[in-house]
């Protein structure tokens, strides 16, 4: 008899975990569970400014739009994040530079950027809001940016169920 393949562990990454990442988090979980595949999702940020807080009122904001609850602390990203994952997701290329430099040796979690699975710009960043975008979208491009995650989180959660 096998065993059961263990849950995917997956991590959300950006600058403060405050306002992408956590709507990353919450779009994975949701399109990775929708897709069937088990899956532990959760997040942080590279910087440690906002450690302990919750997430930005507007990425809450737009997630209750969505019907989505963002109910998670703001956290930094740890060396034992690359053993305790399997796939770390980066929002922007800083972040994923900021987390190459962190990453041990014997690390186990794969780095990748957010929109390499976004069909529409892969590989492309997913624009820090947090000083509101030019891209105004009522909610400071937090609307856009929710957009690109829900198209990346569909396509990523995909993969994976094709993959299982
Ligand atoms: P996030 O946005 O990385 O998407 O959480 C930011 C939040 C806070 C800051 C920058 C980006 N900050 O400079 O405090």
């Amino acid at each position: 008899m096998t065993s059961p393949t263990p849950p995917l562990r997956v991590l959300a990454l950006c600058l403060g975990n405050i306002c992408r990442s956590p709507l990353a988090e919450a779009l994975l979980r949701r399109e990775l569970e929708a897709a069937g595949v088990r899956a532990t999702v959760d997040s942080a940020g590279t910087g440690d400014w906002h450690v302990g807080r919750p997430a930005d009122p507007r990425s809450a904001e737009v997630a209750r739009t969505h019907g989505l609850v963002l109910n998670g602390r703001a956290r930094q990203l740890t060396a034992q994040d690359f053993t305790d994952f399997d796939v770390i997701v980066a929002m922007d290329a800083q972040n994923l530079h900021d987390a190459r430099q962190l990453a041990p040796v014997d690390a186990r979690a794969s780095l990748h950027l957010m929109r390499e699975w976004d069909a529409q710009a892969p590989g492309a960043d997913v624009p820090d809001p947090y000083y509101g975008g030019s891209d105004s979208d009522g909610l400071g491009g937090f609307e856009t940016v929710y957009a690109m995650l829900e198209r990346s989180a569909q396509a990523f959660a995909a993969q994976r169920k094709r993959a299982d």
